[in-house]
């Protein structure tokens, strides 16, 4: 067994580095000796907070703790080990990890042997593991985004060695295949076509907390989407923080679009992809979604501002007008497409007419869905040294005015389904009603409809009856 290596605390000058070198790719994954079997008539428990990545994180974490005899358990009382995978892109995120962590600490006083451990991007952030340790004595584990595959011997440290193990690489990263996977959703599936990010907008936090862009191969992800067919599943998302910049970093000969148009072939039901970044989405990449029936017609476009002097604070590498001139682009070929947004308001200085200027494009646009949010300086990032001149109050009033305009644009696109038949992909049933089920269309609209004998995982055709702002009722036919 490897003796764990001194604490390592994250460093984020280390994690900025970006180098031309090729990633390493790692293909094995081996269980310690020791560390076999460490899991026999114990039970875990996870909470997840953040994006898909860290959704997709947790199957592999569950993989990892199924493979060393662990059971899953969906409630975190009365468990051996419990995992709480952070988020660290906004302030209120991190916020309601440390609320989490200050109420597991009930569980370590009524069982000392309980292992508490925490991962994913927090880990990544300084300061974090320093304030973790001195005021959470229940937390006995802490590992990074880079660190998961050694779960195995972390694990057997805190348990047979009693240690308390800090694990946190700042690098680039790798890319790991073959690692076990639990997949929580037995019809929808997350597929990972490439890690970390290399675009530095100037307010995220991201490309320092997972390293930089590694692509998978291409056969590598059209397998795992061949297996996922096979096994059943429905739908699949593929997942990157930038999708449209898949391959890049591998082979200068594939795309993000010739990649899609292959998942496409495979037949699989469903496909969906995020994120793309408005920044290199390619006319390719229109075409196929376009073409291929099992490609959903819908796009997740952050806009991020719709002034071209604060994007071009943000490092986003796009303009008003080329933003709305892909918006049109996509629109126009795309039959039925959906498209939804983020929106960060409030970015350092934003003036009230640049605040107006991202209205008009809500306005113009009026979109399907939005993510709004308030700016949340991340401390290391660009944008969090600059000097901010606008009070939190007018931030937070710009956010209300945002809602309430986006809104007011869903309820009429939704108002505009009612009387269609829309085909519905089904959840299950509503936890309130169990008459009442619930899924999503084609074009990423949450359907709540009545029905009888109705199994999840079914496509079902719907008749919808009243649209609302987030979602439409209807009735199977
Ligand atoms: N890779 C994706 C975004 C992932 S983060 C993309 O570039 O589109 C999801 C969203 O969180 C971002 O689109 C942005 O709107 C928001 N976000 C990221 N950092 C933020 C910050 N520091 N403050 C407020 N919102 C932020
Ligand atoms: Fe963050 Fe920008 Fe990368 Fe998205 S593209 S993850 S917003 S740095
Ligand atoms: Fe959060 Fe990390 Fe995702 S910061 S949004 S969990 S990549």
């Amino acid at each position: 067994m490897k003796i764990r290596p001194e604490w390592m605390l994250p460093d984020l000058e280390a994690a900025r580095k970006r180098t031309k070198l090729p990633s390493p790719r790692i293909d094995s994954f081996i269980i310690p000796e020791e560390a076999k079997w460490i899991g026999r008539n114990k039970k875990y428990y996870i909470s997840t907070y953040g994006c898909q990545a860290n959704e997709r994180d947790s199957e592999t974490l569950a993989g990892i703790l199924d493979a060393l005899g662990f059971e899953r358990s969906m409630e975190p009382d009365h468990v051996d080990v419990i995992l709480i995978n952070t988020c660290a892109i906004r302030q209120n995120a991190t916020d309601k990890v440390l609320g989490e962590i200050g109420n597991f600490k009930r569980f370590y006083y009524e069982n000392k042997n309980l292992v508490i451990g925490v991962c994913g991007c927090m880990s990544q952030e300084e300061g974090f593991v320093e304030n973790l340790l001195s005021k959470y004595p229940q937390v006995r584990l802490i590992f990074g985004t880079h660190n998961i595959q050694n779960l195995p011997e972390m694990l057997y440290s805190v348990i047979h060695e009693g240690k308390r193990v800090v694990e946190i690489y700042s690098k680039e990263g790798e890319v790991y295949e073959n690692l076990p996977v639990h997949r929580f959703g037995k019809f929808k599936a997350w597929v990972n076509i490439m890690y970390g990010c290399d675009k530095f907008c100037t307010y995220c936090i991201v490309p320092y907390t997972r390293g930089k862009q590694r692509s998978r191969t291409m056969e590598q992800i059209l397998d795992e989407v061949r297996e996922l067919k096979e096994q059943g599943y429905k739908e699949i998302t593929l997942l990157g923080q930038n999708v449209n910049a898949y391959g890049k970093d591998i082979d200068p000969n594939i795309n993000f679009a010739t990649l899609l148009e292959e998942c496409a072939k495979i037949g699989i039901p469903r496909i969906r992809f995020t994120t793309s970044h408005p920044w290199d989405f390619s006319d390719d990449m229109i075409d196929v979604i376009a073409k291929y029936d099992n490609v959903m017609p819908f796009v997740h476009l952050p806009l991020q501002s719709g002034d071209s002097e604060i994007l071009r604070m943000m490092g986003r590498r796009y303009t008003r007008e080329s933003y709305m001139e892909l918006f049109y682009k996509i629109k126009e070929r795309i039959p039925n497409v959906s498209v939804s947004t983020d929106i960060i308001v409030g970015f350092p200085n934003e003036t009230d007419d640049q605040f107006e200027n991202t209205i008009k494009v809500m306005e113009e646009c009026k979109f399907d869905n939005a993510f709004t949010f308030i700016f949340s300086a991340r401390p290391g990032t660009p944008a969090a040294r600059m000097k901010d001149s606008i009070d939190m109050e007018t931030k937070s009033k710009r956010l209300a005015r945002l809602n309430k305009v986006w809104n007011a644009y869903a309820l009429e696109k939704n108002k505009a389904y009612e009387g269609r038949i829309v085909e519905v992909l089904v959840d299950g049933t509503s936890k309130k009603d169990d008459h009442v089920y619930s899924g999503y269309t084609d074009t990423n609209k949450l359907v709540n409809f009545t029905g009888e004998n109705i199994e999840p995982g079914q496509f079902v055709k719907v008749r919808i009856k009243t649209g609302k702002t987030f979602s439409l009722d209807g009735e199977a036919i």
